[in-house]
Order: C-alpha cells, then sequence, then structure tokens
C-alpha cells in the first residue's frame, strides 16, 4: 500500500516544485514505524539522491538517533513537502496543501504512535500556525489516533549549536515515551 501511494507520488505533478526537482523524496523507514519524523522540505542532497535527511542536518538527525538508541530504519522520516523548494526557500502554504493528502495517507498506512515535527514549518501546519519551538519543543499534543510534538530543525541546530541540549532532552523524551514511562 505504502509502494502503491510511493509510485504515485512519484509522478506527481500537482504543484509547480515538479518542474524544478530532481528526484522526489517520498520517505523512508519502517512501514509499521512506532514513530514518524517529519521535516519541511527536500534539500540540495535530498533531491538528488531521493532520500531525506541525507545531507548535513540528516548527519546531525542520526547522531541524535544513536544518542537515543533508536535506530533510523526502525522510524519513518519524511517531510511536508516531497519535492525540494528551490534555493531551500520554505514551503509555500498551496505546496504543503498540495502535497498533504500526501503525508495525510502515509500516516494512516504507517499509524504511527508519535509523530515529531522537525522545526517550525512543519510544527506551524501539523500542531499549531501559533507553535513556537523555543517555547513548545518537547510538549506532546493527543490527537485523534496519536500523539504529536515539536523539536528543533537539525538545521537550526546547525545555525545554533547552543540548543543542542535542549533537541537532546526532546529525543531523551521520546525515547522515554517509546518505552512506557513519562518524561515531563
Ligand atoms: N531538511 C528537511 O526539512 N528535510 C530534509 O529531508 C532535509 C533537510
Amino acid at each position: 500500500m505504502l509502494d502503491a501511494l510511493r509510485r504515485e507520488c512519484l509522478s506527481c505533478t500537482k504543484c509547480g516544485l515538479c518542474e524544478t526537482r530532481t528526484k522526489v523524496v517520498f520517505g523512508e523507514g519502517d512501514p509499521h514505524a512506532r514513530v514518524m519524523f517529519v521535516g519541511e522540505g527536500p534539500g540540495e542532497s535530498e533531491d538528488r539522491q531521493g532520500r531525506p535527511f541525507v545531507g548535513r542536518a540528516g548527519q546531525l538527525l542520526d547522531k541524535f538517533l544513536a544518542a537515543v538508541e533508536l535506530e533510523r530504519d526502525k522510524v519513518y522520516i519524511t517531510n511536508m513537502v516531497k519535492c525540494r523548494p528551490p534555493g531551500n526557500r520554505d514551503p509555500r502554504p498551496e505546496e504543503m496543501a498540495s502535497c498533504g493528502a500526501y503525508l495525510e495517507r502515509q500516516i494512516s498506512l504507517i499509524g504511527p504512535e508519535i509523530i515529531v515535527c522537525l522545526g517550525r514549518v512543519a510544527a506551524g501546519a501539523l500542531i499549531s500556525p501559533d507553535f513556537r519551538v523555543t517555547k513548545q519543543h518537547g510538549q506532546f499534543f493527543q490527537k485523534k489516533d496519536y500523539e504529536i510534538t515539536g523539536t528543533f530543525h537539525p538545521a537550526a541546530l546547525l545555525r545554533n549549536p547552543a540548543q543542542k541540549p535542549d533537541a537532546f532532552e526532546d529525543f531523551l523524551a521520546l525515547k522515554a515515551r517509546l518505552e512506557g514511562g513519562r518524561r515531563e
């Protein structure tokens, strides 16, 4: 099912990003993952390789995952938009709206217990338009079928490493939640 959705997405022309993309970055990971990470949109390396979070930000994400002993292939990683916004600009609301149907179907097929929004763009779209990462990171919100939380985007942490300890706390809390204990 997820494969059929991937095939459909790979030939998508629903928004203008299809004109400038090299590869569609559908997402990857465990199709039954308990946790889904949602970033903003592919960057240059992702656009070239067709895989999410494989550039410098992705390497930092990998380090956080490893630090809390979450294996990358046991989680699912995707983005709000599946094609690279030119020059890495923020995805536009209409682009996220047309791509949103893919994300919704990914969420319902995978059925995660927890969704982690990586950064302001995903948290603004999936949690609340007023979400402030610096103030509300690490808080969990109950949605119908899953819990959702937001943390710093790894690219933001590369620009501002002083926030890394706060982000690490969020990953620890995530891990604890998955293990059943709650670390508020
Ligand atoms: N930044 C994102 O938001 N997503 C990626 O896949 C890579 C960098």
